[in-house]
């Protein structure tokens, strides 16, 4: 009919598997995930969290097993969590030597020296009263938790941690923590620094896995209020300036529009963090028979990407590595 056509046919471009798979802009790799992992005390422990089905609290005697399947599966890099039994004031359990993460970090270093440990330096997990520092006048005192954070770091440091990734949203913490691992001998350590996490709900499942709900308040004095865009840069800005070496967005589904901002206006690693609240959604929806889990999962990792992140922190890396190897 018209051999002049007056439209575009962009179709063209979509025409087969193979016509798609030529015209692709964005890609998944396994070199892209970091698998969170929970560690806790006691023997022979393996809690399926019940909020996030698939994701476990492991015992120490137990979590080589899970390392070698994430290491199998070609995942290069975890990210730890601990969770211990006891807890006090100011999280004396974040920067003890024997720490859980401390414990963990050496157990799999001596085991598999080749993956990466990224250590999750916050103090909620440690304390009884479940915020990310120490408590002066109902409210948390910068200053104060940053000397504690400084030392979780050195101590996450000598244990063997490969990537400090401080996660408190106190003022200052990049710069307190990279002076601390320079004194200590670290200057090689990176800091993944959770530049830029706002206080969000999507956090809910988490706090089950790891036994972090704040005991009163909330964590909005020291997290982003999620109407805010340009604060976002000014968080990620002075993070870059402190010596920050990868910045990660938290959430990321709903801050997608903050990780491409990130991207954008600055010239490091952006990780996103696909949270527990959004590990869980998928989770329900796919059990009740709602959603296509393997299709759906693929989307959202690869809009992270499309959106600018390199990296991906997701509960879901196992299952991705997995349907990563049966495409190929
Ligand atoms: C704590 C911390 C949180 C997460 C990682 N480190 C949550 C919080 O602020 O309570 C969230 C991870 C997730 O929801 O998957 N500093
Ligand atoms: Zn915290």
């Amino acid at each position: 009919m018209n051999n002049n056509t007056e439209f575009k046919r962009h179709r063209r471009l979509r025409s087969s598997n193979s016509m798609r798979a030529m015209v692709r802009e964005t890609h998944l790799h396994v070199e892209d995930f970091i698998y969170p992992m929970f560690v806790v005390e006691g023997s022979n422990v393996k809690n399926e969290v019940p909020s996030m089905p698939g994701v476990y609290q492991v015992s120490m005697d137990l979590l080589l097993d899970e390392v070698k399947e994430v290491v199998e599966l070609g995942i290069k890099s975890i990210i730890l969590f601990g969770v211990p039994n006891e807890k006090d004031e100011v999280g004396t359990g974040a920067f003890i030597e024997t720490g859980i993460v401390q414990e963990a970090t050496r157990l799999i270093k001596r085991a598999y020296p080749e993956i990466l440990i990224v250590a999750d330096t916050c103090l909620c997990e440690y304390t009884s009263h479940g915020h990310c520092g120490v408590i002066h006048d109902h409210d948390v005192d910068n200053d104060e938790s940053l000397q504690l954070l400084a030392r979780t770091a050195v101590s996450q440091a000598e244990a063997g941690a490969d990537i400090i990734a401080p996660s408190n949203m106190m003022d200052g913490f990049v710069k307190v923590i990279r002076q601390a691992l320079d004194e200590a001998g670290f200057t090689n350590i990176p800091i993944m620094s959770y530049a830029v996490k706002y206080a969000s709900a999507f956090y809910g499942p988490f706090r089950d896995a790891a036994d972090s709900t704040p005991q009163f308040g909330d964590r909005k004095t020291y997290q982003m209020d999620p109407a805010n865009r340009l604060e976002a840069l000014r968080e990620a800005e002075s993070d870059v300036v402190e010596g920050a070496d990868f910045l990660i967005v938290k959430p990321a589904l709903s801050y997608l529009d903050i990780v491409r901002d990130v991207r954008n206006h600055f010239n490091l690693p952006v990780v996103a963090y696909n949270v527990s609240g959004e590990y869980s959604m998928v989770k329900a929806a796919a059990l009740n028979g709602w959603i296509d889990e393997k299709s759906l999962v693929m989307e959202k990792l690869t809009s992270m990407k499309r959106a600018g992140a390199d990296l991906i922190i997701t509960y879901f890396a196992k299952d991705v590595a997995k349907w990563l190897k049966e495409e190929n």
